[in-house]
């Protein structure tokens, strides 16, 4: 419908000549084009109109929150919600340095260590090959040399050790092993379920290497016999078998290295454990070191504990290989209770001797090992 003006009269519009629409719709376009080139350097033409100055300080001055980062890196405290020795700390450098040892040298070459030791295990069997009893034939004659107390802390320590030492190494090398074997949903429920069985075996663990101390100290002060088991290289690498008592040099290095390192590794584990189950620390404890549990103490624990559980455990390669592969007759001690007179007399001829000497020598039901030959349940002596 036509508009109408006021007096009736029709209101006439001039049409635009299809030439200046043209004409209009470049030059829209230009404008556009000029102004979608023109804004964005609009800051640019800040500086030429005279805005310079203001630009060159923007330029010089360094921004300043990021100085007062800078500070704090230093070690210059501020407020934090945090109560106790952390409170002020903004930014805890230690944490910094601790993880770059923990992710640098200690992940990446304390674990070569027991790969390592399982090299030379190897090549030690290949070219040696088992430490053979001389007797070509057993007489049946034993000698009980672990009772079933002894057995199940040996068992119970030794298996937990085991699953420390892998659900230790998921959490230190994890990241880097695991996630091309079990991608990346299927790594973090195994590291999250490592985190776990570790805090809960690292105690029992703990109470198997202390029960270990108490019940074995006894027979593994060194003695003079053992320097010259020592020098003849424990006959590891001659047909030789130097004399031993109850325990040879070798087993006794062994026994200082589970107590000693044992304890250590134990004690670091509990400083990494009082928070997460929010252990009381008793005052007459305060001497222990490390004890109080600062974020910086557990880097300190979390770094010794780690190095001295990957030496321990490459060292524990080698006892296991000598408990079973390396060791004709070894095992069974561990297993039954009972060695052979002849892997007794080989391997420790004084003990055999004396053991011998109070009547401790018994024959026993092979199939069994419980029931001596003809004399009921118990053992009886060898004549
Ligand atoms: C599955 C792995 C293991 C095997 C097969 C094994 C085997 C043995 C055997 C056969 C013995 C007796 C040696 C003898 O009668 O002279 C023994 C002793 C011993 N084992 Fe193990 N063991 C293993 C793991 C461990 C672990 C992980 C630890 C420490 C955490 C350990 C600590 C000891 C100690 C302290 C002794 C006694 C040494 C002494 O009193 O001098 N074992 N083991």
């Amino acid at each position: 419908m036509s508009q109408q003006s006021t007096h009736d009269e029709p209101v006439v519009r001039a049409k635009m000549s299809p030439a200046r629409k043209k004409r209009m719709a470049w030059l829209g376009l230009l404008a556009i084009l000029t102004l979608a080139v023109v804004l964005p350097l609009a800051s640019y033409s800040v500086y030429w109109l005279g805005g310079n100055a203001v630009a060159q300080d923007v330029g010089s001055v360094t921004n300043p929150r990021s100085n007062m980062w800078r500070a704090v890196e230093q070690g210059v405290g501020g407020y934090t919600a945090v109560n106790g020795a952390e409170a002020g700390v903004l930014i805890a450098q230690g944490g910094v340095r601790w993880q770059q040892l923990r992710d640098g040298p200690v992940a990446k070459y304390m674990p070569w260590l027991v790969l390592g030791m399982l090299a030379i295990v190897v090549l030690y069997h290949l070219i040696h090959g088992k430490n053979k009893l001389d007797a070509s034939q057993l007489s049946g004659r034993k000698i009980k040399r672990w009772n079933s107390f002894d057995r199940s802390v040996h068992w119970i320590t030794a298996i937990s050790f085991i699953v420390l030492a892998i659900t230790g190494l998921s959490m230190l090398i994890g990241k880097n092993v695991l996630i091309p074997l079990l991608g990346k949903a299927g790594f973090s429920w195994w590291a999250q379920a490592s985190i776990t069985i570790h805090n809960v075996v690292g105690p029992v663990f703990s109470v198997g290497v202390l029960l270990m101390i108490v019940l074995w100290v006894w027979h593994n002060f060194p003695t003079k016999v053992d320097l010259e088991w020592f020098k003849q290289g424990g006959g590891m690498f001659t047909k030789s078998h130097p004399s031993a008592g109850r325990m040879n040099g070798g087993e006794k290095v062994w026994f200082w290295v589970v107590a000693v390192v044992g304890l250590a590794v134990s004690i670091t584990g509990i400083i990494m454990l009082v928070p997460i189950y929010n252990l009381p620390v008793p005052t007459w404890l305060s001497w222990v070191p490390l004890i109080e549990g600062t974020r910086p103490q557990m880097q300190e624990a979390n770094l010794v504990h780690a190095v001295l559980s990957l030496g321990w455990t490459a060292l524990a390669v080698g006892h296991v290989y000598i408990g079973t592969a390396g060791t004709e007759g070894a095992f069974e001690g561990m297993k039954t209770g009972y060695v052979s007179e002849e892997w007794a007399k080989q391997h420790h001829d004084l003990w055999a001797e004396d053991a011998a000497a109070k009547g401790q020598v018994v024959v026993l039901d092979d199939t069994t090992t419980q029931g001596a030959v003809g004399t009921g349940s118990q053992p009886a002596a060898a004549q």
